[in-house]
């Protein structure tokens, strides 16, 4: 066994594994209305190529927690199979999914079943006009009962995913707050990152998360988690004493790279080492070429051996990596 290191010391233990660049959704500050240009068919991994390295990263890399992000990792045919698969490789991996939970109503059962541990599921609003103006769909129904579902099949602890817009919900931390904490889900606000496919981001504009704790604070008593963070993205605050929590992503204005433990997988089979990193390392083509999984292990410790410090976003030079969110899972 070869842990996954970088040359800052970091290890990577977290697998993020994309499994589609697609989505059922369009959320603004994500992809454009017309979608993007999704990845061929052929470019994609098959169920076997992403279950056998996978395996290549449990049984030789150390890598202790796998989650199948996308797109929307439910538009996946193969994802229950998937996930029994990755199951049976290790009964002890931490196997969840990042989704933004349409389907879910139809398949938390089988995927609690299969072996899945817990899901995160995005959710911005609690008002169906202003999901629909977010997301450009009208599913907001289809997401509280893929909600209530995965609460039924078992999925938890079930965290909510929350990204305040300026001038769209950003005065809706609040309520949102209050509607997680009424049916259990841990609610945390996501600071918006410049990873969506427009380049519409801008500092300017973003809704930080000075700005969402104190927004928060003027209805909840928040007191900081004593329970270590480690390399979670998110800081944890008790809530009116808890044991509730609310959980804010600060990556932007607080920075959490400097205790990454995450590594990605993208949905045509490149390692990336960070989410904004400028460049992959491709998998694909060496499996296809016949690597031997000892040789799959290598690339990978060389692709991780070069990641970065940090994101960067502050940089004068900072560039925003070419693919988007929506394709690198998250
Ligand atoms: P758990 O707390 O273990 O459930 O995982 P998580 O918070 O990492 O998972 P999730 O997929 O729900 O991610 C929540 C948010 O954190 C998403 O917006 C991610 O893009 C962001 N995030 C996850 N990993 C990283 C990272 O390495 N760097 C940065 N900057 N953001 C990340
Ligand atoms: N900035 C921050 N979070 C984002 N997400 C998608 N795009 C962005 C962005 N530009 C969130 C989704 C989901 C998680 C995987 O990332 O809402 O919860
Ligand atoms: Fe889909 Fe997630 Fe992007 Fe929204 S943020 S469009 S749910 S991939």
């Amino acid at each position: 066994m070869q842990p996954l290191v970088d040359r800052y010391g970091r290890v990577a233990t977290d697998l993020r594994v994309s499994l589609t660049d697609r989505c059922n959704l369009r959320c603004s500050y994500c992809m454009p209305a017309e979608g993007l240009d999704w990845l061929p068919g052929e470019d994609q991994l098959t169920d076997d190529e992403v279950v056998r390295l996978i395996t290549v990263a449990v049984e030789r890399l150390g890598v202790r927690e796998v989650r199948f992000t996308g797109g929307e990792p439910l538009v996946r045919r193969g994802l229950v199979d998937i996930v029994r698969r990755v199951r049976a490789l290790d009964p002890e991996v931490e196997l969840s999914i990042t989704s933004n939970g349409i389907g879910l109503a139809r398949m938390a059962g089988a995927l609690a079943e299969a072996g899945l541990d817990r899901v995160n599921v995005s959710l911005d609003t609690v008002r169906s006009e202003v999901f629909q103006e977010i997301t450009r769909r009208d599913r907001f129904t289809d997401v509280v009962e893929g909600l209530a579902a995965a609460e039924e099949a078992g999925l938890r602890p079930i965290k909510v995913n929350g990204v305040l817009l300026r001038g769209v919900n950003d005065d809706q931390a609040p309520e949102l707050l209050r509607w997680c904490l009424e049916r259990g889900y841990q609610l945390r606000f996501i600071e918006q990152m410049p990873l969506d496919a427009q380049h519409g981001w801008s500092r300017d504009t973003m809704v930080t998360a000075d700005e969402i704790f104190a927004q928060l604070d003027r209805e909840f008593a928040l007191t900081p988690a004593t329970e270590p963070r480690g390399s979670a993205p998110a800081e944890l605050f008790l809530v009116d004493g808890g044991p509730a929590t609310v959980g804010v992503i600060a990556s932007v204005t607080r920075p959490f790279c400097g205790d990454c433990d995450r590594v990605r997988l993208t949905a045509d089979g490149q390692v990336r080492n960070c989410l904004f990193a400028r460049e992959e390392s491709d998998l694909r083509g060496a499996l296809r070429a016949g690597a031997s999984d000892a040789e799959l292990a290598e690339r990978w410790l060389v692709a991780m051996a070069g990641k970065a410090a940090g994101h960067g976003i502050d940089d004068p030079t900072f560039l925003q990596p070419d693919r988007p969110m929506s394709a690198i899972g998250g």
